[in-house]
């Protein structure tokens, strides 16, 4: 029945325990992407990367043959909103990419993405990528059991706003578990006190896209790859999490900083 399918599921601990596995394969093969990055590199190299180690897992890239997607990562660079394919295109220093990697293990997704500095990032750069981290850690804040979907939009819309950049309303969080999208949306956007209320259980992504720019996205005629409609720069960074009684657990977090993100060698020099 629709009515059914439309319900957000309550994760029970086995479920959770398997999506918390398949989410730490996805942090694990970031935090390997985060250690290969470099300027000369093609997104297919990083697309290998991310194949190769997943299947060494024993696991599945979960976005490959994903409604037609003919890749096993996305890689979005400077004003590609998301879902950038992977091919012979160079980074180059300066450049900005999200990369994000969903694995599928023991019959649960996990998705994580982070935006990367290749090389020595622009101030427009460190911003858009700074501000998207901020949105995205703002919004897991106010995941607790009671509150409501709509306060995860509503605190990341008025921080990034706060910071001159906008916000992707075309693209949204997902529940995930067994399926890769599932309900609840996420929107990055809104008003605090609407939408549903969030229980223990609910496993969801939260994953801002902000852009330096306008809102607006245009989608290329792959029709996969978005991008900015005034083709300024964009940042994304994603958790899949799962709402506990105070709070919540992020299931892809990660057991160390993510090199060239977290950690940016050229900013020391
Ligand atoms: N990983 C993306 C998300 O966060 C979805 C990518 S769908 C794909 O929801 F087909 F492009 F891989
Ligand atoms: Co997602
Ligand atoms: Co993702």
């Amino acid at each position: 029945m629709r009515t059914q399918s439309m319900a957000i599921e309550i994760k029970n601990p086995r479920e959770i325990e398997a999506i918390r596995i398949s989410s730490q394969m996805a942090a694990d093969t970031l935090l390997l992407v985060g250690e290969k990055l470099r300027a000369g590199m093609t997104t297919e190299e990083i697309n290998t990367i991310v194949h190769e180690d997943t299947i060494r897992r024993g696991a599945i890239p979960s976005p490959l043959n994903y409604h037609g997607y003919p890749k096993s990562v996305c890689t979005s660079v400077n004003e590609v909103v998301c879902h950038g394919i992977p091919g012979p295109q160079v980074i180059h220093d300066g450049d900005i990419i999200n990369v994000d990697v969903t694995t599928f293990y023991g019959g649960f997704h996990g998705d994580t993405s982070a935006t990367f500095y290749v090389g020595k990032p622009s101030n427009d750069a460190r911003h858009v990528t700074e501000v998207a981290r901020k949105s995205l850690e703002l919004g897991i804040e106010q995941v607790r059991e009671g509150a409501r979907i709509g306060d995860i939009g509503a605190a990341i819309q008025e921080y990034a706003e706060g910071q001159g950049c906008s916000v992707v309303e075309q693209f949204v969080g997902h529940g995930i578990g067994r399926r890769f999208h599932e309900p609840p949306q996420v929107p990055h956007f809104g008003k605090r006190g609407t939408k549903d209320r969030m229980r223990a259980g609910m496993v969801f992504t939260i994953e801002p896209m902000i852009n330096l720019g306008g809102w607006e996205v245009e989608v290329m005629d792959d029709n996969w790859t978005a991008l900015t409609k005034d083709r300024s720069l964009s940042a994304q960074f994603e958790h899949t999490i799962v709402v506990t009684r105070n709070g919540c657990e992020i299931l892809t977090k990660r057991s160390r900083a993510l090199m060239n993100s977290e950690i940016v060698p050229s900013l020391l020099m």
